[in-house]
Formats: C-alpha cells, sequence, structure tokens
C-alpha cells in the first residue's frame, strides 16, 4: 500500500485571516520537523499562477461562471498531478489555502451552479483526492470583506479584486454555503470563529490539528 500523508485546507470568505493562520500553522510544524508542501487555489504551481491571473484580474468581468468554474478546477488539477499527489504519496503533510469547497461555496452556492456539478468536476480533476481534515474560518462577511478591500486597496502589484468587487450578496451567499457544508460534513470541516483574536483562533486551529500529525 502506498504510504500517505496527510492532507489539511483552508477555507473562508474573503479577508478571513486565512493568510495569518496558515503561516502560524506552517511555522509550527516546520517547528515541529514535519516535512510540509505549502499550496494554494487558485495558484500553488507556476501554470496554476498564471490561470490565477485570469481569474482574479478585474479586468475580466466577461468571464462567464462556467468559464469561471472550470478555470478553478484546471488549476486544480494541475496542483493535485503535479504537487499535492506525490507529496501525499511521499507521506508529506500538505497545507492548501483553500480547495474544492471553496468552489462549491463560491461557484455552487455564490454563481448558482448545481453543486452535482460542481462534485462531477472535483471527481474528473481531483479524483480520490479530498483533504482529509479543513479548517473553515467563519466571519461576518462584511467584516471579512472589508478587511479584504482594504488589503487590496493598499497593495502594489497586481490587481486580484475581480471576486472581491461582487456584489455583497454574492459574499452573503458564499458564507451561506460554507456553513452548509460544514454542517454536512461536519467530522472533516471544523467549524473555528475568526471574529477572535489571531492567537485564539491559532490555538484553536491547532487544538484540530494536532491530533493528526
Ligand atoms: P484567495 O487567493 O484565497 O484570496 P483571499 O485571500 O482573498 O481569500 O482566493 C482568491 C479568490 O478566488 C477568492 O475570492 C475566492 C475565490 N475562489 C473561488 O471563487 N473559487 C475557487 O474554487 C477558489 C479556490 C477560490
Amino acid at each position: 500500500m502506498t504510504k500517505r500523508g496527510f492532507f489539511v485546507s483552508f477555507e473562508g470568505g474573503d479577508g478571513c485571516g486565512k493568510t495569518t493562520q496558515m503561516r502560524l500553522l506552517l511555522e509550527r510544524l516546520r517547528a515541529d520537523g514535519k516535512d510540509v508542501l505549502e499550496t494554494a487555489e487558485p495558484g500553488g504551481t507556476p501554470i496554476g499562477r498564471q490561470i490565477r491571473r485570469i481569474l482574479l484580474d478585474s479586468a475580466n468581468e466577461a468571464l462567464s461562471p462556467r468559464a469561471e468554474m472550470l478555470l478553478y478546477f484546471a488549476c486544480r488539477a494541475q496542483n493535485v498531478d503535479e504537487w499535492i499527489r506525490p507529496a501525499l504519496a511521499a507521506g508529506r503533510v500538505v497545507v492548501s489555502d483553500r480547495f474544492t469547497d471553496s468552489t462549491l461555496a463560491y461557484q455552487g452556492e455564490g454563481r448558482g451552479l448545481t453543486a452535482g456539478l460542481v462534485r462531477e468536476l472535483h471527481g474528473i480533476a481531483c479524483q480520490e483526492i479530498l483533504p482529509d481534515l479543513t479548517i473553515y474560518l467563519d466571519i461576518d462577511y462584511r467584516t471579512g470583506l472589508s478587511r479584504a478591500r482594504a488589503r487590496n486597496a493598499g497593495q502594489e502589484g497586481p490587481d486580484e479584486s475581480r471576486m472581491e468587487s461582487q456584489a455583497e450578496e454574492f459574499h452573503d451567499r458564499v458564507r451561506q454555503g460554507y456553513l452548509a457544508l460544514a454542517a454536512a460534513e461536519p467530522k472533516r470541516i471544523r467549524t473555528i470563529d475568526a471574529g477572535q483574536s489571531v492567537e485564539a483562533v491559532a490555538a484553536a486551529i491547532w487544538a484540530e490539528v494536532e491530533p493528526y500529525v
């Protein structure tokens, strides 16, 4: 039997604090001597980063919902084949900033594409690869959005605001989508209140991850 590593993903609406919390978890895992692969969706691999540019460029207003969904999955298929599957086969810990739950929440609930379609594409893009544990950082969408927009306004480099620029109702649906996913799979998807202090959120995340590593 192939030795299998451990796969944890981070999920949440825009501005939920994922980046900070992922960094803290990665530091802790590496300090413990774990062999960790850090990746992200959309992005991760060099090819994925090129797809990310198309997805997040605010000039691409005309991108259709199905084209958007397929690009997110194209990015993920590349990530699974090039990075994630080999890392898990080598027994490494894989930490991903977002995975298919994002597509279920954003394209499924947010855009109104059916969950059945998203899951079917997941099967094609990722085959049997699914996180063992998913940390969902739950935050009121208005608080998250104002954080995300403030961060983007102060950022140099490419414009990555296309998703954040969606209407508030879109982000509200995304959050409802996440809450429904977490209710349906409470064992895999662990919900953490992201409105707490950075330290409290980090401690709650570690309590979830530690038993697995
Ligand atoms: P990300 O880089 O994680 O941005 P943030 O730090 O603001 O959360 O994700 C980029 C955007 O892409 C984000 O708005 C969520 C969206 N997204 C989808 O709509 N579908 C997906 O499948 C993924 C992975 C992300």
